[in-house]
């Protein structure tokens, strides 16, 4: 049945007055479809409605208030308060709303920030940024540049992209075609030809039943070697890859695998793209996922916290050997790629202050040290609970692993999954489960002390069970 056509009047909520929150909600059911989510199922199961935020406590309209163990989506690393990203949001907006970066264009902080982020990553030899408004933006940038600068290159033959399973990279057609999850890719195929996902060295559930690190990582490792001669190295143009896996169930490789996979690269004369989108600005301990590893790729994709969430924004970030193809290059090497917020003033200006933040505050230490912390509760909860089958994680990347049968593996019902999190909800802390994997990634200013009360909350959560 349509809906009844709603005026302009009655679409606004009138200022300065307490919002109406049942009709907020009837009107989410009736207008909204969200991402990654069914429209019919979320319509009988509303979402929660989150109505304000503090330090790393999210509040909903019941008037919970609970630590937010997800920040936000792998994004608020400086959590809710940070009074620098909203001064520097305010101040930008005074200044220059908005201009564009296109040819013939750009704006202060956009230099500036380009410039910082080009400092910041010369340990990678970063030397060039190009700037999107978010994660897929930036995979599908990176995918875009990649095929350009073969061409540029003399080698236009090289196309193919190579990926891993479980891998993640966004949900533009490019991302999705390299995508190693099933659920983004099969209601969208036809994809983009040329894309292969090898396997990932997943030591919990691998599809080769080995339990020896090093053993599976060489199988991998030959499987993508057998895989690049088979395709034909003249025909490969990037193997992309994160570097701890995220929302494929929070997947930390051996620190063998970058030098191995930056080896193989090499050899075979194939670029290799860092997806940092979740990786990027302290998550995992390191203030970049292929610094963690040692490891200088020729591009990095960054977008979530590179603003701490406080607006959409990402950014490419290119080494010196595509600066140098598309420099020396002809009209051939102009690029017809962009956004219109590419570079957006207030997107920069939010990212420097998130740079500052995260600097002065040295929050990889944090994410360090507090992911540790986290991780030695969990071993204990696991040790009290059968159906934690594993737990992992890198930093304030951490992952729970359910299952229904410790021996087997069996992966818990998602649905005693999501139950599971509606308890420890309702003990104090947000948490998300995909699949049967509790994906956990707070704001890197949590506190010891917050730290504790998420565990708490977990303990709460699966004494329930
Ligand atoms: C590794 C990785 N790449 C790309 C993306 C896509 O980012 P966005 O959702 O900002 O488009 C994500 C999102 O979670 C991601 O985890």
């Amino acid at each position: 049945m349509a809906a009844e056509p709603v005026t302009l009047s009655e679409t606004l909520i009138p200022s300065g007055v307490e919002p109406d929150l049942d009709h907020i909600r009837a009107r989410n059911a009736r207008s909204v479809w969200h991402p990654m989510a069914h429209p019919g199922v979320h319509q009988a199961n509303p979402p929660r409605i989150i109505t304000g935020a503090e330090g790393v406590y999210i509040e909903d309209d019941e008037g919970h208030r609970v630590i937010d163990a997800v920040g936000g989506i792998w994004n608020v690393n400086l959590g809710y308060s940070c009074t620098p990203i909203k001064q520097a949001i305010a101040q930008q907006l005074d200044v220059l709303p908005f201009y564009s970066a296109f040819k013939g264009t750009t704006s202060t902080r956009l230099i500036e920030l380009a410039d910082r982020l080009v400092g910041v990553l010369e340990p990678e030899g970063m030397r060039r940024a190009f700037f999107t408004s978010g994660g897929s933006d930036s995979v599908e940038t990176a995918l875009r540049l990649t095929r350009q600068f073969w061409k540029l290159a003399g080698q236009p033959g090289k196309v193919k992209f190579f990926s891993f399973k479980k891998g993640y990279h966004g949900t533009h057609f490019g991302g999705a075609s390299v995508n190693g999850n099933d659920r983004f890719r099969k209601s969208y195929e036809p994809l983009l030809p040329g894309c292969i996902q090898l396997p990932f060295p997943s030591l919990y559930n691998n599809p080769f039943g080995i339990d020896d690190i090093d053993e599976l990582t060489d199988v991998c490792l030959r499987q993508i070697e057998q895989e690049i001669n088979y395709q034909g190295a003249d025909s490969i143009a990037a193997f992309i890859a994160e570097p701890v896996l995220g929302a494929g169930g929070i997947q930390v490789p051996p620190p063998s695998l970058w030098p191995a996979l930056r080896t193989l690269c090499d050899k075979y004369d194939i670029l290799l793209i860092a997806d940092e989108v979740v990786t990027g600005f302290g998550r995992t301990g390191s203030w970049f996922g292929a610094r963690a590893w040692g490891v200088k790729p020729d591009m990095m994709c960054f977008a979530k916290a590179i603003t701490s969430g406080y607006f959409p924004f990402g950014a490419l970030m290119l080494n010196e050997r595509i600066e140098s193809a598309f420099m020396e290059s002809g009209p051939e090497g102009a690029i017809g790629h962009g956004y219109t917020y590419s570079g957006h003033p207030v997107g920069c200006a939010a990212a420097l202050a998130t740079l500052d933040v995260t600097f002065s505050q040295d929050l990889p230490g944090n994410a360090s040290a507090r992911g540790e912390q986290l991780m030695d509760s969990l071993k204990v909860l696991q040790s009290e609970h059968e159906m934690i089958g594993d737990v992992r994680g890198k930093g304030l990347m951490v992952g729970i692993e359910l299952v229904a049968d410790r021996e087997s593996k069996t992966p818990l019902d998602p649905q005693l999954g999501e139950a599971l999190a509606d308890r420890v909800f309702a003990a104090g802390a947000m948490i998300r489960v995909t699949g049967n994997i509790i994906i956990m990634s707070p704001p890197l200013v949590i506190t010891e002390s917050e730290i504790d009360s998420l565990t708490q909350a977990l303990a709460v959560g699966f004494a329930g069970a």
